[in-house]
């Protein structure tokens, strides 16, 4: 695969004083050093997205902000989310922005890491999130990244304080990577496929 890929982290805490963005900063510097791979943090906080209304592919008013975040999804080849456990599910705000949207996420991959402070890592939240990115028509990847007691294993800079977690972030991305090239060569070919059909 030559074509750089692109995966957009989305931060999904906007609690004052959250923590869930030193998960997402760390995942996002290790995910951008990868080869051939630009990432970008969507944070629902600076969206500041409304609750929604309707869709965006029906609004034709939509809030500021919202398109922008539909256009990153769409050229997104995948995603990773960062969100935090709130009451054994994941937050309310993702979940809007999620709704907002549904042809961008059609066949592409998701990574789900879960944020606690607590020493369960969000396992509950993320059982929840993956039910509903199958409803979007996205496809929730296997492997799990729950971190727990974030405020003692995560730096404010987003640095690790055991390594350990450097390696299994490792080993979730290769994952992440490699649902993300097969469906890309994928869509790839059937882009292919069309060219050659309208071509004739
Ligand atoms: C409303 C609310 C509910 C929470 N419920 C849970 C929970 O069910 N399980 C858990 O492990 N942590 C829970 N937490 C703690 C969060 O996981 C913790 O705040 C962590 O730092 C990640 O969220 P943050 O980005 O808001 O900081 C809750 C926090 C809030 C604000």
């Amino acid at each position: 695969m030559t074509e750089t890929l692109y995966l957009p982290v989305i931060v999904g805490s906007t609690r004052r004083g959250r923590q869930t963005p030193r998960v997402a900063l760390f995942m996002h510097r290790r995910l951008a050093g990868r080869p051939g791979v630009e990432s970008r943090l969507l944070d629902l906080a600076e969206y500041a997205l409304p609750i929604m209304e309707e869709r965006l592919h029906k609004r034709e008013d939509p809030p500021p902000g919202l398109e922008e975040f539909g256009e990153q999804i769409r050229r997104a080849d995948a995603l990773l989310i960062v969100t935090p456990e709130y009451n054994s599910g994941y937050p309310g705000v993702l979940k809007n922005a999620l709704d907002y949207l549904l042809p961008q996420y059609r066949r592409k991959p998701v990574g789900i890491v879960t944020v606690s402070a607590g020493p369960w890592g969000g396992l509950s939240a993320l059982s929840q999130l993956r039910q509903v990115l199958l409803s979007l028509g996205a496809l929730p990847i296997p492997a799990r990244l729950p971190v727990e007691r974030v405020d003692s294993t995560f730096t404010a800079a987003g640095d690790a304080a055991d390594p350990a977690y450097e390696r299994r972030a490792d080993r979730f991305i290769d994952e992440l990577l490699w649902y993300t090239e097969a469906l890309a060569a994928r869509r790839a070919l059937d882009r292919d496929e069309q060219t050659d059909r309208h071509g004739r």
